[in-house]
């Protein structure tokens, strides 16, 4: 630790420390050594903070739930949350949250306020997971005093530390009126105050550098600049594992309008590369790992990304980036509002929209018409189960309509269909025939993303390329039917990223 020599930066610390009255790491003890590290650095009105995980030889495996820092602020003090530039305001009080001032929704961590201590919050929702954000935005947050012009903010300057890679989600995130502090600690990130050996400093990390392009002959003949591209190092596995890899550091870029990249400070270790492109369905991963030593600077030159494709598409539905925000957003029910979520981007953020389905497709279920439906107006964000009475919900099957004119009986067809979430699900697809004792395909069951219920807009993705043969259409019209077969609990869900329908191979080398 070092020494703070600034009397009056010690007492702005003592104020920081006091508003910790709790800090706690839920941790399972007996598989690991972690004493939690604090440096205070002079002329620096913050505290830094680190772990070191060391799991002995001899002590047993285990499986690492959940890390987690909390820090309980006093409630007097700090009552104005910032958690992004959309995402802020006074906030309620863990008591308005207890049985006589509020009333539990479909889960515990949902209430109504209905009595609130503060007057304005009544008629609202509370729910800590309409405030996650994804890792790669997950830079700061924090609570503001309204007196003493006191804020506590969290700064994340790297999150090279973080599981599951950028799009994971999790309980912050980022905001404004502290920008300043933010980027200088993304400035001076890695650290070069720090004396554990198990930190390496910039010179001891290594960079690699390259461009991507697409190719996707279907699209355009020539190679396309991977624009804004999400590029990025994790520990060697199949293309996508790093979105569920949890023991090795990962090191995340965009690129830029031409498709370069420059993966900076990572530590050295074996990595595979790892991208996907926005606009594009599948999984980049580099055929060769890549092995950062101190100091050193890996150029790769050009790397080209062949998206999954199988011929040319006969129609598409909603944008292959992931999420389903593209798709239908309910408007939430006046009566769960979370004020701190109006604005469209957080839109989905609303408490009780999976139940909003049941109110526009009362009868029959979901029906999408290529050529004339909309896909931000009808094909709902999230494939839920039907309320049947009852309490009881019944499975939903979505039906796409279109038409073929030109059938090759002998052609080999292909259904991509890209899932941004899955909870509990099973989505059985059909080709014509609804009542096959068998399903034509089925995603078996999948997902524990519990993503209705969070709140959020995709969880992990999963791509299905389903080879269909020709002469399972007709001539005219067709349809595909989209069963989700769970329907146990309201939250067994899957949501769409993209579906597209691809002809045979028509490509002429
Ligand atoms: C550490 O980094 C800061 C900027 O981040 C720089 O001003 C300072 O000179 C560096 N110190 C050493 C010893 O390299
Ligand atoms: C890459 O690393 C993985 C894991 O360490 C290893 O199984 C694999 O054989 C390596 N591949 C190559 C081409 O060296
Ligand atoms: C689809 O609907 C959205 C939202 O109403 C609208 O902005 C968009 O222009 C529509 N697209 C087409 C092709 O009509
Ligand atoms: C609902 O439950 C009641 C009482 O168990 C039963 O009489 C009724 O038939 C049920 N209705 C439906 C639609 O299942």
């Amino acid at each position: 630790m070092e020494k703070v020599a600034n009397s009056s930066h010690r007492r702005r610390l003592v104020l920081w420390v006091m508003m910790m009255i709790e800090l706690s790491l839920f941790l399972p003890v007996f598989c690991a050594q972690i004493p939690p590290r604090f440096i205070v650095r002079r002329g620096v009105p913050g505290l830094y903070m680190y772990g070191i995980f060391e799991r002995k030889e001899d002590f047993p495996d285990a499986n690492m739930y959940q890390i987690r820092i909390a820090f309980k602020l006093k409630e007097d003090k700090f009552r104005f949350m910032a958690v992004s530039d959309t995402i802020q305001r006074i906030m309620p009080r863990s008591e308005d949250r207890n049985e006589y001032r509020s009333q539990t929704l479909a889960f515990k961590e949902a209430v109504l306020l209905t009595n609130p201590s503060n007057p304005s919050l009544k008629g609202e929702v509370d729910d800590k997971y309409q405030y996650s954000a994804e890792n790669k935005d997950n830079k700061l947050h924090g609570w503001i005093s309204d007196d003493d012009a006191v804020g506590f903010w969290i700064i994340t300057p790297s999150d090279e530390f973080r599981t599951g890679g950028p799009h994971k989600q999790d309980l912050t995130s980022h905001v404004g009126p502290t920008a300043l502090s933010l980027s200088e600690e993304i400035e001076s990130w890695p650290y070069n105050f720090t004396r554990s050996e198990d930190f390496p400093h910039s010179e001891q990390r290594g960079q690699v550098n390259g461009q991507l392009l697409v190719r996707d002959r279907y699209m355009v003949k020539e190679l396309m600049q991977a624009k804004s591209a999400f590029v990025g190092l994790a520990a060697p596995g199949d293309a996508g594992s790093w979105q569920t890899e949890g023991k090795g550091y990962q090191f995340w870029t965009q690129t830029d309008n031409i498709g370069h990249f420059s993966i900076k400070n990572v530590r050295p270790g074996e990595y595979n590369l790892y991208a996907w492109v926005h606009g594009f369905i599948g999984n980049y991963k580099l055929s060769l790992n890549i092995t950062i030593q101190p100091g050193n600077k890996i150029e790769l030159g050009t790397l080209i990304y062949d998206p999954p494709r199988n011929g040319p598409t006969l129609w598409e539905i909603g944008v292959p980036d992931r999420t389903a925000a593209e798709f239908f957003i309910p408007e939430p029910y006046e009566q769960f509002m979370n004020s701190i979520t109006t604005d469209d981007t957080d839109k989905f953020r609303q408490y009780g929209l999976w139940e909003r389905y049941s109110d526009f497709y009362p009868e029959g279920d979901l029906v999408y018409t290529v050529g004339t439906s909309n896909y931000s107006r009808d094909w709902f964000f999230a494939h839920v189960p039907r309320k049947a009475g009852n309490n009881t919900n019944r499975p939903t099957t979505w039906q796409i309509k279109y038409n073929l004119q030109d059938v090759k009986e002998n052609g080999a067809y292909t259904l991509q269909l890209a899932v941004a979430a899955a909870s509990f699900a099973e989505v059985q697809v059909e080709f014509n025939n609804p009542i096959a004792r068998r399903p034509y395909f089925t995603t078996k069951r999948i997902g524990y993303d519990n993503v209705v219920a969070r709140h959020g807009i995709h969880g992990l993705y999963r791509l299905y390329s389903i080879n269909v043969p020709g002469y399972r259409f007709c001539k005219g019209e067709n349809t595909i039917y989209l069963t989700q077969t769970r329907s146990v609990n309201s939250f067994d869900a899957v949501m769409y990223d993209y579906i597209r329908l691809e002809g045979p191979n028509s490509l002429v080398n």
